[in-house]
């Protein structure tokens, strides 16, 4: 029969459908060494509270040690009759210590509290690697940046020509967020840096053991206040779906940029070969495939996070099998991740942006026509006056087919007697660049100080 954990009060084993129904090896082994850290730390507490003598604590050391061994090399893998992680790693210890050592262990332990912090502990590990790896996307962004300070570009609302921005200041743009997203996960480590060991099946324990000792064996800051939310509770789980769902929603904003900028009608950016793909009919094709698999997968990302909280909703105190629900959807945003985030930093690297265009399309759909209200405001006009005489400006170079810069001496003074011709001062691309000089403008001084302080926040995150 099958060697369960839970044989004593049962007749026979369970129904062939429900082991199939109820086995999550095949997504839950990638826990197995931190459960081995977990008995580790578990058995050195049994044996202080005078619950596993100094011979039996060394032999299930060894027994564990020679586990972990065996889990990595590969020799030891679940088989079909272990319902999950733990369960084999039971049947493993038993088969290396012998069933009295290895029998011990299990005592004042339940595989809900030890679920709940083996997936913290997992969590917090790749929180840290995830972090690093959107850390690169932002040295990818700040590096361009770098290269082309005084690059300028059309500056979009509504996808609209709206006003002239620095392209340094539009790739830190999206710099800021991935530096917050960065920063969500550091905050998100202080409330999962609890361990929820020693909670037993909801209730704690009656063993003497301390779950703070655990906790610290554990690389954790310290263990749950209670025992019945440590075991239930998945809502840090939930808001890592979040913040890595947020990564990729970020991306997908940079990626959609990245597919329209390297289309002919755009023509602000050539991939680099190396990160384009081809047409397997259409010779001349060249492909943004990652930027697409970034806003694609975005997609996927927000599904594990809405799957997620939908599996929580409405569930009842203390632990539910669901909550088994909770590993894969984090799994695989992590997998997802951690393979699109190398990539996509490669991408951003090697873009090659076509500085000249840029520069030229820059001024183009009037997008200086709100500098010549400003420029009328700083003159003493009221904005509401000064917004529709700018507006005829526009009209006046639309109806004759010119640009604000073409309009006369006397084109302007006809408009309105407040246009003298040093309104032309604003009426260049870098006039308008340099004029938005408060803190956090497209001003060339700003957007270095920016990309200072950027890169001051990146290096301490
Ligand atoms: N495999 C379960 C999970 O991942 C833990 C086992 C708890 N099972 C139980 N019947 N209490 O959540």
């Amino acid at each position: 029969g099958r060697l369960s954990l839970w044989g004593g009060r049962f007749s026979g084993g369970p129904a062939d459908a429900l082991a199939e129904l109820s086995r999550s090896t095949h997504f839950d082994w990638r826990l197995a060494l931190h459960d081995i850290a977990g008995s580790r730390a578990h058995a050195r507490v049994l044996h202080a509270a005078g619950l596993l003598g100094d011979d039996d604590l060394s032999a299930m050391l060894a027994g564990l040690e020679t586990l972990a061994a065996d889990v990595e090399s590969g020799a030891f893998r679940p088989a079909p009759d272990d319902e999950d992680v733990h369960t084999a790693l039971e049947r493993g210890l038993i088969e290396r210590a012998g069933s009295d050592v290895g029998g011990r262990l299990r005592a004042g332990r339940s595989r809900n509290d030890q679920v709940a912090t083996l997936v913290r502990m997992y969590l917090r590990e790749h929180a840290r690697t995830v972090g690093g790896l959107v850390l690169d996307v932002v040295d990818a962004l700040m590096s361009q940046a770098q290269r082309h300070p005084a690059v300028a570009m059309p500056g979009r609302t509504h996808l609209q020509h709206a006003q002239p921005v620095l392209l340094a200041h539009h790739l830190l743009a999206h710099a800021w967020p991935l530096l917050r997203d960065v920063d969500r996960l550091r905050d998100w480590d202080r409330r999962a840096a609890l361990s929820p060991y020693g909670s037993g099946a909801l209730a704690g324990s009656s063993l003497g053991l301390d779950p703070e000792a655990v906790a610290a064996d554990l690389g954790f800051a310290g263990s749950v206040d209670n025992s019945i939310d440590g075991t239930a509770a998945r809502d840090v789980v939930a808001e890592f779906a979040f913040v890595t769902a947020m990564v990729a929603v970020d991306l997908s904003r940079l990626a959609e940029e990245v597919i329209l900028w390297a289309t002919k009608e755009f023509g602000f950016v050539t991939l680099d070969d190396s990160y384009s793909t081809g047409s397997s009919i259409m010779p001349q094709k060249k492909n943004p495939d990652v930027a697409e698999l970034a806003r694609g997968k975005a997609g996927r990302l927000v599904g594990n996070l809405t799957g997620l909280l939908t599996t929580l909703k409405g569930l009842p105190l203390a632990y539910n099998r669901d909550l088994q629900e909770d590993k894969e959807p984090v799994f695989d945003s992590i997998d997802t991740l951690e393979v699109l985030l190398p990539a996509f930093s490669g991408m951003v690297e090697t873009l090659v942006f076509d500085a000249d265009r840029l520069a030229a399309l820059a001024p183009q759909g009037f997008s200086l026509a709100t500098d010549i209200a400003e420029w009328l405001v700083r003159e003493g006009v009221p904005f509401r006056v000064a917004h529709e005489v700018a507006g005829e400006c526009v009209q006046v170079c639309e109806s004759r087919g010119i640009e604000l810069w073409d309009l006369s001496d006397d084109d302007l003074a006809a408009i309105s007697g407040h246009l003298t011709p040093a309104v032309r001062e604003v009426l260049t691309v870098e006039g308008s660049l340099a004029s938005r000089d408060a803190k956090g403008g497209t001003a060339p001084v700003r957007v270095a100080e920016q990309l200072q302080r950027a890169s001051d926040v990146a290096s301490d995150a």
